[in-house]
This record gives C-alpha cells, structure tokens and sequence, in this order.
C-alpha cells in the first residue's frame, strides 16, 4: 500500500480550513503535521491551538512529525489533538524504546524518524517495536528544499536491515518529494511520501495530489 501524506506545513494558514478540505476531497491518504520547536530544528511551525483547528475539520489520518526536544512532555495532548500516527525523532530521544512505548500505550502508532545524517542502522534495537521509519531526505526545519539523493542509498541500507531483522515497517520520506523522484523512491522501498510545496504550490492541488498517487503505483 502506498499513502500520500501532503504536508499542511506548505499551506495557507490564513485559510487553514479550505486546505484540510481540499485535503479531504482529494486522493491524499493521511494529513502530514509538522512541528518545530525552534529547538531540536531552527525553526518554530506551529503547535496545539493550530492542530486542533486541523483536526476540526479533517477527515482523514493525522501523520504528527514532532521536530522537537522532549517529545515524551507532549504525547498524551497529541493523542487528544486527533494524532492517529507519531513519529519522534531519534536524535531528540535518549530513551527511545521508553517513548514509542508510550506512544503505542496511548494507542498511537509509532514512527521514527532519521535525520539526513544518521545511519538507519542505528535503528537495529528499535525497529520490531515501531510501525514506521521516517527517512528525512532533506535537513528538518524547513519546507522547499531539496532533495538529497543519498536518500536511495538509506532505503536500501533499510530494506537490508528489515529483511535482517524479519521486521516490518512502513518506510516514509520526507522532504523535497515530487513527480520528479517519486516512482523511484516508490520502487525503493517507500510506502508513505509527504509532499509540502510540491502539493501546495500547484495550481490545483488535487489534481497534484491525484498525480503523486499514480506515480507511487509501481
Ligand atoms: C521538513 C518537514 C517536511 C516539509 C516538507 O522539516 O518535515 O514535512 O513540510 O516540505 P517539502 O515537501 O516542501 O520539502
Ligand atoms: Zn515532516
């Protein structure tokens, strides 16, 4: 299965609600939610009041990426804010295994995500008990930057690992996804891919999104 994740990062926050419609109208499988801190990245999105605004009015799967220190202060008020998936980082989590227990407790599944910089190796002692690794494929932080092609190289040191490990995970991308790399990550191993500017940006973003799914049918 393949799940196109836009990111609400790239919208309209002066019309926040006709983006989360136009979201649910469309083809776009979970609503990607990204918070900074300003901290753990150099940047600060968004938090709580935002979020619920989002999940008033949507109807499909809230995809929470915290780029945040400490996320384990904040998981229960996610959950309530409608989280159905929440995906941590490893860099910002001394005690990983304790956090996506927590996360799963809450009845969330849980996801992991890597910088750019990380090896997905490091993931070994984690992966049987998350449900999903999150590859960045550009520094976290921002919107509209550009993809890093050594990307493909982690998808298939991940694909190694899973098969090693008898584990299975979504794998989702993040970061500088278009029509451009989309069919060959999807070949690579990618079940979840969130587009920011990619989807927002066009001129008809369903029509963007419609496009994106059929090139992940691979
Ligand atoms: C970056 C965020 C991404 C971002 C992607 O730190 O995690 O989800 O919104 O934006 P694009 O698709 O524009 O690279
Ligand atoms: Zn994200």
């Amino acid at each position: 299965m393949k799940y196109i994740a836009p990111s609400v990062l790239a919208a309209d926050f002066g019309n926040l609600q006709s983006a989360v419609e136009m979201l649910n109208q469309s083809q776009a499988d979970w609503i990607h939610v990204d918070v900074m801190d300003g901290v753990f990245v150099p940047n600060i999105s968004f938090g709580m009041p935002v979020i619920k605004a989002i999940q008033q009015h949507a109807q499909k799967p809230l995809d929470v990426h915290l780029m945040i220190t400490q996320p384990e202060r904040y998981l229960s008020d996610f959950q309530k804010l409608g989280a159905d998936r929440i995906t941590v980082h490893y860099e910002a989590c001394p005690h990983l295994h304790r956090t996506v227990q927590q996360i799963k407790e809450l009845g969330c599944k849980a996801g992991v995500a890597i910088n750019p910089h990380t090896s997905v190796n490091l993931l070994e002692n984690i992966l049987g008990d998350i449900d999903l690794v999150l590859i960045m494929s550009v520094n976290p932080g921002f919107g509209g930057q550009s993809f890093i092609e050594n990307t493909y190289q982690k998808l298939s040191d991940l694909r190694q690992l899973m098969q090693r490990t008898s584990s299975s995970v979504l794998v989702e991308v993040d970061g500088g996804v278009s029509d451009q790399n989309a069919t060959q990550l999807s070949q690579a191993g990618v079940n979840a891919f969130v587009a920011g500017s990619f989807v927002f940006k066009s001129v008809d973003s369903i029509a963007t999104i419609a496009h994106l799914k059929q090139k992940v049918q691979v």
